[in-house]
């Protein structure tokens, strides 16, 4: 493998750029020519293609957002799109592409695979929503992120005895709610895979009032079916506590990247270079048992997301 390219597609995260970063000079260290493309599919179609060397990576493993930029593309979606992406890649004889992006993006990148290419697919979305991977890049950040606003809404919401629904993101996917939630000592957690409960969260914020809890907070995923209005009114209603509603939306996905992200979107750029050295075929790459692991890309796509009830156990228990 002479010549790949490597984009990022899709909502950005905090640690595309460690990611690029590592994939450049991973690149470089084997010889290999490697090109940024910008705007994800939709730079890809116009050509926004650059030659990249060691210092056009430079201070950039710090930084939220991704130095390519990015973009949801519908043009590539169509076949005269898509096309033009594949002449593209062959007019800059690109043979091996990384996609740093969600599953839409890793899908996007199947397509190329079957014209030919040798994809490798990073996750890179907060959502951590890619069951082959057990965290995506920029994942661990948005929950951080998430615990510093809880830690904040807690501190007003105990000063007037007040619950509060914090409604974070992920679209088809509670993991953010989740992981927050528990680490953030949220008092109940709602998430798309499983139906409202209103009794169950009604009763816990009455419990906790009756053990002299000042607060309650609830984190609510996007992604939930009845949407934060309806949810206040009902606890308002049912338990007579205000009940005030913060939408934290964007911030989740921006921001300096954690040291976890870091670390992991090093590690799996590299290993995608590796993979390409290798001559290893088209793979998604992920990590597992904190090893960095590597699938079929196709595999790593067909696989069902597994919710971890263990956890969602985990903190109503605590709760
Ligand atoms: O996929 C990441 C994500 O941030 C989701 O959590 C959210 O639903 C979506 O992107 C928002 O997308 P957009 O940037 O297109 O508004």
């Amino acid at each position: 493998m002479k010549n790949i390219g490597v984009l990022t597609s899709g909502g950005d995260s905090p640690g595309m750029n460690a990611a690029i970063r590592a994939v450049v000079r991973s690149a470089l260290y084997y010889d290999m020519k490697v090109y940024g493309i910008k705007k994800g599919f939709e730079g890809l179609i116009h050509g926004e293609i650059v030659e990249m060397n060691i210092s056009s990576v430079s201070d950039i493993i710090q930084r939220g957002g991704t130095m390519l930029r990015t973009a949801r593309s519908e043009a590539f979606m169509t076949p005269t799109g898509f096309e033009r992406a594949v002449d593209m890649l062959k007019n800059f004889e690109i043979e091996g592409l990384v996609i740093i992006g969600g599953d839409g993006s890793l899908a996007g990148g199947l397509k190329l695979a079957k014209e030919g290419f040798t994809i490798m697919g990073l996750p890179g979305t907060i959502d951590n929503d890619l069951a082959y991977t057990e965290f995506t890049i920029g994942f661990d950040t948005a929950v951080n992120t998430v615990l510093s606003a809880i830690g904040n809404i807690r501190d007003t919401s105990s000063s007037h005895e007040r619950s509060t629904i914090i409604e974070v993101m992920g679209r088809n996917c509670g993991d953010i709610a989740l992981y927050a939630g528990l680490a953030g000592g949220a008092e109940y957690i709602l998430v798309p895979e499983f139906d409202v409960d209103i009794n169950a969260i009604c009763r816990k914020i009455i419990q906790g009032k009756n053990r002299g809890k000042l607060h309650s907070i609830i984190i609510k995923a996007e992604g939930v079916k009845m949407n934060c209005e309806e949810l206040a009114a009902l606890i308002n209603q049912r338990t007579g506590l205000e009940t005030k509603i913060v939408v934290l939306g964007y911030i989740q996905r921006g921001g300096s990247p954690t040291a976890r992200d870091r670390l992991l979107s090093s590690q799996m750029g590299f290993r995608a270079v590796e993979l390409f050295n290798a001559n290893a075929g088209s793979r998604a790459v992920g990590i597992r048992g904190n090893h960095i692991v590597d699938f079929d890309l196709e595999e790593a796509l067909a696989l069902p997301k597994i919710w971890n009830h263990s956890l969602m156990e985990l903190s109503d228990i605590l709760s």
